[in-house]
């Protein structure tokens, strides 16, 4: 199979550049949405370290048409199937369409613990046409896992899928 992992050492700026790269690679041309997105929860297992959870939320309309966020492909422990737009940290994602960047989740009002060991998290919405269509969600048992740098690449992945999923 595919064995992508950034070399040992590697800048994390250029180690996102090959994590976009793959995910082009493993995506193009390819129009399931599904498959896509498992690759790429796989992909993000594979090359980042330190996380205890990897995927994807989708914007879905729940029975009364309200938006909801529903799980999507993942890696990592089962999760919460439903979150509702404004809740928790990938509620407030994609109800505002910026990435969440949380330090510390036991400060982030409303945070939704799916798995105990989780201490650090990152949200970035994928937009198509201004509109959040997903969100990916990277979760670490570590405080503060993950840095400006880190929101950049996870930016790039999304900007690059929009099309993709
Ligand atoms: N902690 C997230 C819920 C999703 S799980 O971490 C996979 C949140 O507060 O939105």
């Amino acid at each position: 199979m595919f064995d992508f992992r950034p070399a040992a050492g590697c800048p994390k700026p250029e180690a996102y550049r090959q994590l976009v790269a793959a995910a082009d690679a493993l995506t193009t041309g390819e129009p399931d949405p599904v498959a896509n997105m498992a690759n790429v929860a796989a992909l993000l297992w594979e090359f980042l370290p330190d996380l205890n959870w990897a995927g994807f939320y989708r914007m879905a309309g729940s029975q009364d048409n309200e938006p909801v966020l529903v799980l999507g492909p993942f890696q990592g422990r089962p999760a919460c199937i439903r979150i509702p737009l404004g809740s928790g940290v990938c509620g407030a994602a994609a109800a505002s369409g910026a990435t969440q960047l949380v330090e510390d989740v036991h400060a982030f009002p409303g945070h939704i613990a799916c798995d105990a060991a989780s201490r650090s998290e990152l949200v970035v919405p994928v937009l198509r046409n201004g509109e959040v269509v997903a969100v990916i969600d990277l979760d670490s048992p570590q405080p503060a896992r993950f840095d400006a740098e880190d929101a950049a690449g996870i930016e790039a992945l999304a900007a690059l899928l929009a099309t993709r999923i």
